[in-house]
């Protein structure tokens, strides 16, 4: 692939960690494309998981029933025109996963260790090969503290709600802008209280606040650091 950066003889591994609606996975998939690089979104994982407990009756509190259910997953991505897509046990889940209760279950069960025990064996695997934009919560800060370049992107509520909105605009019975603050809000909490691997940014994390930037103008910034570190 053309324009694929190394460090050293090293392909990169990029991780962009940043609370909901930041703008992670637009900017994380224009960025991956550019460098020639692979794009996972860490989320859709434990959106799966909360989608198979959901479905199985496990209650996001039930830790023996999480890890049994946990014990047996098979996710797996696939790349298709229409983007990355997650596959649990043969079945593409990429549609049901993107609900609001999904959402919220996700960030329930995302607080449970044995849940992100069994998640963090499986992104290190994805990890192994390097050349990648990881997109999620701790990646910089737990799962991948060795990456070479590290983002933390974040904006104002009001303005990631609003972004939210949009994507749902067109969807029958989306939301109002306040109820998905809300639940913004709540997600921001769940995620960055809980007391493993909470949501912050890693020590050597690059901030980005994109509250008043558009896409192109975060990864224009985000490629640039990228050159710094290689050059
Ligand atoms: O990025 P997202 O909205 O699809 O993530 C869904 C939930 O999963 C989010 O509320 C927190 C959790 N999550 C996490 O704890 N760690 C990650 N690396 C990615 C997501």
């Amino acid at each position: 692939m053309k324009n694929r950066p190394y460090y050293g003889d090293k392909l990169l591994l990029v991780t962009i960690d940043g609370p909901a609606g930041a703008g992670k996975t637009t900017v994380s998939k224009i960025l991956a494309e550019r460098l020639g690089y692979k794009y996972i979104d860490t989320g859709a994982l434990y959106r799966g998981v909360a989608y198979e407990a959901q479905k199985a009756g496990v209650a996001s509190d039930d830790d023996a029933g999480l890890e049994k259910l946990c014990s047996a997953l098979d996710f797996k991505f696939a790349r298709d025109e229409k983007g990355l897509r997650l596959f649990s046990n043969g079945a593409d889940i990429t549609g049901e996963i993107r609900t609001p209760g999904i959402s919220m279950l996700a960030s329930a069960v995302s607080a449970r260790p044995v849940v992100r025990k069994c998640l963090f064996a499986i992104q290190k695997e994805l990890g192994k090969e390097k050349g990648a934009v990881f997109e999620g919560r701790d990646m910089g800060t737990v799962v991948f503290p060795e990456a070479e370049v590290k983002f933390y992107l974040d904006a104002s509520a009001k303005t990631r709600a609003e972004r939210r909105f949009k994507e749902l605009a067109d969807k029958k019975g989306s939301p109002t802008v306040a109820e998905i603050e809300r639940d913004i809000k709540l997600r921001d909490t769940n995620d960055s209280s809980r007391s493993l691997a909470p949501l912050k940014p890693a020590e050597d994390a690059v901030i980005i606040d994109s509250t008043g930037l558009d896409i192109e103008a975060v990864v224009n910034v985000m490629l640039s650091h990228i050159k710094k570190r290689v050059f």
